[in-house]
């Protein structure tokens, strides 16, 4: 079954914890739960995983890169946290690894701090779901199959 991956940036572990005015109450394992329901409604297996680390995000992304190559994985659902608005790094990556990636925020990034207001992703990112809560990433997922699923 091909797959749909979805990636998670810093301090999105603590989720539940952390901000509950911004982020909510859900924590990170009630988000891959809601992914894998959903995953499973579009008929797709789900990778669900988690990095405060930019250069194993990098990694992801390659990797997701080979696997979109070989058709085993449709795409990214990303929620690259703060590096969003610092990474060219990650930007780069999507790029050279030429993965399908729909951006996902939480929060509506644009109601808040100006330094939150400019992606790296965006230009780059097939989508973007931002301030749905963590419903968004359902709703990222299904913007993927939507726009690749053959
Ligand atoms: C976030 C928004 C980012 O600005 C922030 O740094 C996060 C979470 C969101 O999901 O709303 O870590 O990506």
């Amino acid at each position: 079954m091909k797959k749909i991956i979805v990636l998670n940036g810093p301090n999105l572990n603590l989720l539940g914890q952390r901000e509950p005015a911004q982020y909510g109450s859900h924590t990170l394992q009630d988000v891959q739960v809601l992914c894998e329901t959903k995953a499973s409604e579009l008929g797709y297996a789900l990778e669900f995983l988690q990095s405060n680390h930019e250069g194993e995000l990098i990694e992801v992304i390659h990797r997701a890169g080979r696997e979109c190559k070989a058709g085993e994985t449709l795409g990214v659902v990303f929620n690259a946290g703060a590096y969003t608005h610092t990474s060219v790094a990650l930007h780069d990556a999507i790029v050279g690894a030429e993965v399908p990636t729909i951006e996902i925020h939480i929060s509506n990034v644009h109601a808040r701090e100006a330094f939150r207001h400019h992606s790296y992703l965006s230009p780059v990112a097939a989508g973007i779901v931002v301030g749905f809560g963590v419903k968004g990433y359902g709703l990222a997922m299904e913007g993927l199959v939507e726009k690749f699923a053959g």
